[in-house]
């Protein structure tokens, strides 16, 4: 059982979250012009986020649809992931990760995760691979790159795709490289707690023509086009981003480097403003690479996080806990019958892990107000 989030309906003083929207007028008299045209489904504005999109990363194709599960999940189908396959994923992330695989019939395999990145333990991957596993999903949690290249080894030696879950990743680099353009697919969110966000929506990114062409189709209904003919080739979703989200969307990428810039510098003011607090650990990121800190998750060494989170909620400081430790969860520990000490290090990440107020436009003096907080809870050695 996970505990209840506590406080979702109280009123704080910093918030977890607040979207940056981009420039007000810019974005209200782009809504506007969309209203007025009638044209609110896919169109013109998400084939321009597509293409600025496509642009950034450096990538063939991006094709907009309508969340990151939504992206994970026409992914899965585009490769042919059956039941009976097995996919490789982390056991620390979202659930969207893994239960994209459930919902395509085939077994997600948790793979343990790194005490310091939180990112799939690359040391474990092979001694997991059996003659069904097809594929493995690498998340790059909250951000931060895994690391890519055993990955793409261990994927090209034993035949294997890769789908990088790069929800929140957007502007993160691996060695050079943008994550989410490593892997055969890339995957992004625009949840209102991402990089950039159109409310809900998401981005499959790839070199691939043949899988950027399923997918496309996949997403609205399995509808092909061809010289002006109609025709339905696959029984398809209707996964598609519409205009007004879209808007939303190009508006941020206008502004991405200083997006990323801003998230960065922010990144290294919390952790100035925290590292005295005894037993505090920040996510480490791996030798040239940067992480874009989609959330600042911090790790408080055997300590039950949640009950920091109580007495941030009484100083009126939002905070969440970090993500899940997927075997813990109802479902995945009814359906395979898991033990929390299966993946010891997702369990222990789950319990002691919190997400701390972070946002683009966040001042200073929010941060020291958050540094203040956890510095009086652990002089009170209320900790625990
Ligand atoms: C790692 C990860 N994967 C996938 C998703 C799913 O994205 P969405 O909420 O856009 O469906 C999320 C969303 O929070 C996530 O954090």
């Amino acid at each position: 059982m996970v505990q209840k989030q506590v406080g979702e309906k109280m009123s704080y003083n910093i918030r977890l979250c607040k979207p940056y929207l981009g420039d007000k007028q810019t974005l209200l008299s782009l809504l506007e012009e969309i209203l007025d045209s009638g044209f609110l489904l896919q169109g013109k504005y998400v084939e321009k986020l597509e293409q600025a999109f496509a642009h950034y990363l450096g990538t063939k194709h991006a094709i907009a649809v309508s969340s990151g599960t939504a992206a994970l999940h026409l992914s899965l189908i585009a490769l042919g992931i059956n039941p009976r396959d097995e996919v490789l994923v982390p056991a620390y992330t979202f659930p969207a990760t893994a239960n994209v695989v459930e919902l395509v019939g085939a077994k997600p395999v948790l793979v343990d995760v790194d005490s310091e990145t939180y990112n799939i333990s690359v040391d474990q991957i092979e001694s997991l691979l059996t003659p069904r596993t097809k594929g493995i999903i690498p998340v790059h949690l909250f951000g931060n790159p895994a690391d890519m290249d055993p990955i793409m080894e261990i994927a090209k030696k034993c035949n294997l795709w890769v789908i990088e879950d790069a929800a929140g990743a957007l502007g993160s680099t691996y060695k050079g490289k943008r994550c989410g353009t490593i892997g055969h697919l890339g995957c992004f969110s625009f949840h209102p707690r991402k990089i950039i966000t159109t409310g809900e929506g998401g981005m499959v990114v790839t070199n691939d023509d043949e899988l950027a062409d399923r997918i496309r189709i996949l997403r609205n209904h399995g509808m092909r086009i061809s010289e002006s003919q109609i025709d339905f080739i696959a029984a398809g979703f209707n996964y598609r981003m519409n205009e007004l989200e879209a808007a939303l969307g190009l508006i941020q990428m206008k502004e991405i480097e200083r997006i990323i810039g801003e998230r960065q510098k922010l990144g290294e003011l919390y952790i100035d403003a925290l590292k005295g607090i005894p037993g505090i650990a920040f996510q480490k990121t791996l030798p040239n690479c940067t992480t874009v800190w989609q959330a600042f998750v911090v790790r408080f060494r055997d300590r039950v996080s949640n009950s920091i989170l109580r007495l941030l909620q009484k100083a009126g400081i939002e905070a969440k806990i970090g993500t899940y430790a997927l075997h813990i969860l109802d479902f995945y520990r009814k359906k395979y019958g898991y033990e929390p000490s299966d993946y010891p290090e997702a369990a222990r990440l789950h319990n002691e892990s919190l997400a701390l107020p972070f946002y683009n436009g966040m001042g200073l003096e929010n941060i020291i107000e958050v540094a203040h907080a956890l510095i009086g809870v652990s002089h009170e050695d209320r900790f625990v």
